[in-house]
């Protein structure tokens, strides 16, 4: 190193400034998809708790609704583009391209002074990007940060696959974060469990397949336990949320935390799956953005193929 103290101004804590998403135009509901794969709405709403989904035209490529979900968060935190230091997108439908999604954003963006980068921890992306922006911003290595979670589901699932082909929706979810003088988004609490990533992994061609059961008893099981964790880590407990935004990956799995965590009747409990489905990294800002009203802690967790899962407590904007 070249000098042996390099001056890095770093902050106390850091902030979700905004929080935006962009949900593409076309709704498709469940007798579309289950005419394909001999099912029905009811079972579909009954098993998932899901009644439509968005699915992108071909001009809403995932780099496109990023930049849509990015540069309105932007807007909403009254942020230039250029004076973003870092744009980090969470996805695991990014493909057909050399490049990371990030730099394509934030050339879309006009953050042109921005470090970018994609982050890859499935449908646990966004929690894990947001601990890395926080870290960014309290060492003082980026200022804002737009993290992004976006998914083109459409492209890595089989519409025939009975397992996965109504689950899974297309869209993208943004916040800003930066500088704050108080910790406003909590310590993470995280891992990942290598052993068991057969369960939801991509097949030789690139399409996503899934033992449903295994990760549905999986998720029951993990998810409470981080979100505890979670809540400790921040010095707080259930009845001081304002808001618990899990991962939207099944109501039923959603309604099982809620129950198992013990949530009172003044926590507002995200279920933008009914009419958004599953989209992957995108799910838990887009299910932030779609709880405009709501202030104070919330209760973030993602889990998914990886096996990965991360939480953490944060004050909504
Ligand atoms: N439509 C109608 N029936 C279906 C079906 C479909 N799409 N898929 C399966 N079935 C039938 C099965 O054939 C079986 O019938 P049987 O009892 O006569 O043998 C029955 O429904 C139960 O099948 P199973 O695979 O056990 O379904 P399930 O109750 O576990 O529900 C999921 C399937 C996918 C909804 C559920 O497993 C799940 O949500 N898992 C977690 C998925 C998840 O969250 N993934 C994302 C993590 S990021």
């Amino acid at each position: 190193m070249v000098n042996p103290s390099p001056q890095r101004t770093g902050h106390v804590g850091s902030r979700i400034l905004s929080v935006a998403s962009y949900r593409p135009r076309t709704e498709v509901g469940n007798e579309t998809i289950a005419a394909l794969i001999d099912s029905s709405d009811e079972w579909i709403r009954r098993r998932c708790g899901i009644e439509s989904r968005r699915r992108a035209a071909p001009d809403e490529d995932l780099v496109t609704m990023a930049a849509a979900a990015g540069s309105k968060a932007l807007a909403g935190a009254g942020i230039d583009p250029r004076d973003v230091s870092a744009v980090l997108v969470a996805t695991m439908s990014h493909r057909g391209r050399a490049t990371t999604a990030a730099p394509l954003v934030a050339d879309a963006l006009g953050a042109t002074a921005a470090a970018a980068m994609d982050l890859g921890a499935a449908c646990a992306g966004f929690p894990y990007a947001l601990a890395t922006a926080d870290a960014l911003v309290r060492s003082g290595a980026a200022g804002y940060v737009v993290l992004v979670g976006a998914e083109r589901m459409t492209d890595i699932i089989d519409e025939r696959d009975r397992g996965t082909a109504f689950l899974f929706g297309d869209g993208a979810g943004a916040v800003v974060v930066g500088p704050a003088e108080t910790c406003e988004i909590g310590p993470v609490v995280w891992g990942a469990d290598g052993s068991r990533s057969e369960v939801l992994r991509y097949d030789e061609a690139g399409i996503l397949r899934m033992v449903g059961p295994e990760v549905f008893r999986w998720a029951t099981s993990v998810v409470p336990d981080v979100a505890r964790r979670a809540l400790d880590a921040a010095g707080i407990s259930a009845s001081d949320l304002a808001a618990f935004i899990p991962h939207q990956a099944n109501l039923r799995i959603t309604s099982v935390a809620a129950k198992a965590l013990g949530l009172g009747p003044h926590v507002r409990v995200a279920t933008d799956i009914i009419t958004n489905g599953n989209t992957g990294a995108a799910s838990i800002p887009q299910a932030m953005a779609a709880l405009p009203d709501t202030t104070g802690p919330a209760l973030l967790v993602g889990f998914g193929a990886g096996l990965s899962y991360a939480a953490q407590v944060v004050t909504l904007p």
